[in-house]
């Protein structure tokens, strides 16, 4: 049976601030964030948008009615969610009136995790071939201000149906994977901004490719010529390139040359939008498919996903005949088109304007928030979140 990713769309915050100007205000090159380090926008979230909210936005624009029906098992991956003990999809299964008979978790590890729910989905279809599963990568990325992190930033979710026969691309077995104890990347329970060392997480990375790339060369035989592309998890774009280029060393030009080209193009999404931690990798791939006009149906694409912590996989997908048909390009044109660019200034007051741990009570203007579906505030210590079209 053909399993794969049938729908896919995102979303990313109505604000963004320039990474020139940001390098600008921290007495920084500015060629170091938009060349050294590859990112070129960054996205701003207003107190008006969270990891649900972020992720219902995605999910509202491609889900139709007939999806909602078949739709049985939501699956909310993220490393920012807004509860210890309640799943976020739980909020999502609500906002979207999704039928009562589904299963909706949570699931976790660093940027790793929405590629954790594909694989589960993979296998609910596979013992339920009428399912849908809707699987959600949403999150904030904060570093703080003026740290080395800061440029690699951003906000945004990823929502993707995956199903049998799937419209868009078909997610290949066997697939490799692999658990290491790295502290390259966390967060602890007390802290809203993430701790990291940086460079390391840089060498676990490649590592980690390298070691998964060959692993799955040696169980498939796929090499470099048989892929169109290989996308990465990109928490800035120059990263996975450093990647991609460990390997593309050895390739032969005509291959080196394509594998190249498709990176430049599966990059520019993650360069405007930011880092969206889980959503990242298939962020890319949007970017991939929205972008490249001549990528043909057929074609194979190599997939490494990287959590730190750490967890890595690489796989590999095929594209369906007629994907372009299922993707909703100029949505997304239009709603990166229609962001707001803001100073530094506004930016850092939008960083630091979070809601104190323990309100109990607040209400949030949702009114200066474009977004159709917003975080409202909070009432006895409960989450409000509004959908504006019901
Ligand atoms: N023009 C062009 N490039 C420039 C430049 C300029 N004026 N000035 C510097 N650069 C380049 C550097 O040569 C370097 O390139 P290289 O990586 O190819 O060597 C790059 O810009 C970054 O410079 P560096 O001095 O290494 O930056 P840094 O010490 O500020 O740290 C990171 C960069 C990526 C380590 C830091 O931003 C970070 O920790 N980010 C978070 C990473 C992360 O989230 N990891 C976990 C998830 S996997």
């Amino acid at each position: 049976m053909k399993i794969g990713i049938d729908k896919i769309g995102f979303y990313t915050p109505n604000m963004y601030v320039e990474t020139e100007n940001l390098a600008k205000a921290r007495h920084i090159d500015p060629g170091k964030f938009t060349i050294g380090i590859g990112q070129e926008k960054m996205a701003v979230t207003p107190i008006t948008q969270d990891a649900v909210s972020l992720a219902a936005n995605a999910a509202l624009e491609i889900l139709t009615a007939e999806d909602k029906k078949a739709i049985d098992y939501v699956i909310f991956a993220t490393e920012s969610g807004i509860d210890h003990s309640k799943a976020a999809s739980i909020y999502i299964h609500e906002l979207l009136d999704l039928e009562p008979n589904v299963r909706s978790i949570e699931v976790k590890q660093a940027c790793y995790s929405a590629t954790a729910g594909i694989q589960i989905a993979k296998g609910h279809i596979a013992l339920n071939p009428e399912s849908k599963v809707l699987i959600l990568g949403a999150d904030i990325s904060r570093y703080g201000l003026e740290t080395s992190g800061e440029v690699t930033q951003g906000a945004g979710a990823v929502a993707m149906v995956v199903s049998a026969d799937p419209k868009i691309m078909t997610i290949e077995s066997p697939s490799v994977y692999q658990t290491e104890d790295v502290m390259d990347f966390w967060r602890p329970l007390h802290s809203d901004t993430a701790f990291v060392q940086g460079k390391y997480s840089v060498d676990q990375y490649i590592k980690f490719f390298q070691n998964l790339y060959y692993a799955h060369h040696d169980k498939t035989n796929i090499g470099l010529s048989d892929l169109d592309a290989i996308l990465f998890h990109l928490p800035y774009t120059k990263m996975g390139m450093k990647a991609l280029k460990s390997v593309v060393e050895e390739a032969n030009e005509a291959d080196r040359e394509r594998l190249l080209a498709n990176f430049d193009i599966s990059k520019r999404y993650n360069a405007i939008v930011g880092n969206i931690y889980t959503g990242s990798l298939y962020l890319s791939l949007i970017s991939l498919l929205e972008l490249n006009t001549t990528i043909e149906a057929g074609s194979r694409i190599g997939l490494f996903s990287y959590g730190s912590g750490a967890v890595g996989e690489f796989f590999t997908g095929i594209l369906q005949p007629n994907y372009r048909e299922a993707l909703y390009k100029e949505k997304h044109d239009n709603m990166l088109d229609n962001r707001t660019e803001v100073s530094v200034e506004a930016y850092e007051k939008t960083f630091q304007d979070t809601i104190p741990s323990g309100t109990e009570n607040i209400e949030l203007p949702i009114e200066q928030d474009p977004a159709t579906i917003c975080f409202a505030g909070i009432k006895d210590h409960m989450r409000q979140y509004v959908n504006k079209n019901n």
